[in-house]
């Protein structure tokens, strides 16, 4: 290859050099201009240039090598600019867009409703999820065939047949009543388990929370006035409830409470299948068997309990209409629950 076209392919690589960092510039500069460089070794040949070609050959040289110096001059210039700019930067600044994350409405409701409880003296309490036989059903005074223990509605841990997935935070009642004294008032929050097919009304985990107060002449009364209080602060001061009679294994009397739906004000509506109310939770007096099957003396003292469902309330103050949004972390859903 000829002089000249030596030096119009390096005049290319010349135009199109580039750099990020001092350090590639000065190797572009050592590459092309040191005393070995490739610039100055092309000047070096110069003296095998036939005479007639010398003043063509040497403008051409010359022409090289100044724009080959003010290319690695302004890569230098553009590089300390962009070194002061990045000084002047405040690198304390988070990066733009910052999206905040927004709770979700399980533990918005759940909060709310321990912080309607806290304010008549319950204190939060929390039990295992893998329970064993005695916590959940036994000490709960459910009979040995009762249907809740059947393989349909309980996950069993294989091979061990006494130990399972909690159907209920009932069985934390249990845990607290075997290891305190009464006086004893506690919510109990938390996910439970059972084995039902997975629907929009149905799930195979959800989350309830229960009450439980133990003292010295606790009443049916102390329950209604309790569980009325709560049903004004979560769903209004026009809230009504109502109880109707009940079974459960752990508590007599049972009962079901009702609130005026809050959706018609208890005019009737689909919501309430035209009846005027909604139900939401389970509550009654502890069952004597109970106490003394954790140790408390029952002629000493009596309870009450009540556990509600936390999707169920969330329903009723959000109408979410199907159980599985709670739990596919649609980020479309989620970001309706702004919370500050
Ligand atoms: N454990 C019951 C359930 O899972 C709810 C419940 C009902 C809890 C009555 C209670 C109660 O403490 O007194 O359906």
């Amino acid at each position: 290859m000829d002089l000249r076209e030596r030096i119009a392919q390096m005049q290319e690589q010349i135009n199109e050099m580039t750099a990020a960092h001092a350090d590639e510039i000065e190797q572009l500069r050592i590459k092309y201009l040191s005393k070995k460089g490739e610039i100055t070794s092309l000047f070096n040949e110069f003296r095998n240039v036939p005479n007639e070609e010398k003043r063509e050959i040497g403008q051409l040289l010359n022409q090289l090598k100044e724009e080959a110096t003010s290319r690695i001059n302004t890569l230098k210039e553009q590089y300390d600019e962009a070194v002061s700019n990045a000084s002047k930067a405040d690198l304390t600044r988070t990066p733009d867009p910052i999206k905040l994350g927004t709770r979700h409405p399980l533990s918005l409701v759940k909060e709310e409703i321990i912080d309607i409880f806290s304010r008549i003296g319950f204190t939060v309490a929390e039990g295992p999820e893998i329970e064993d036989d005695w916590h959940v059903f036994s000490a709960l005074n459910f009979p040995p065939e009762h249907p809740a223990r059947d393989m349909q509605d309980t996950f069993f841990i294989e091979k061990h047949p006494d130990i399972l997935l909690r159907t209920h935070t009932s069985s934390v009642q249990t845990r607290v009543m075997t290891s305190q004294k009464p006086p004893i008032r506690v919510l109990c929050p938390g996910r439970v388990y059972r084995n039902e097919a997975i629907s929009a009304r149905a799930h195979c985990f959800f989350h309830q929370v229960e009450g439980l107060y133990i003292d010295k002449n606790v009443s049916f009364a102390d329950l209604r006035q309790a569980l009325m209080y709560f049903a004004k602060e979560m769903f209004g001061p026009d809230t009504k409830i109502r109880l109707r009679p009940s079974y459960f294994p752990f508590t007599e009397p049972s009962a079901e409470m009702d609130i005026s739906c809050n959706i018609c004000g208890g005019e009737g509506c689909g919501f309430c299948k035209h009846t005027g109310w909604v139900e939401i939770l389970g509550c009654g007096m502890v069952d004597p068997n109970v106490l003394e099957a954790c140790g408390i003396d029952s002629k000493e003292y009596s309870g009450y309990a009540f556990g509600m469902g936390v999707e169920r309330i969330t329903n009723l103050k959000y109408r979410v209409k199907d159980l599985r949004m709670f739990s596919e972390n649609d980020v479309r859903f989620l970001n309706q629950f702004k919370s500050c």
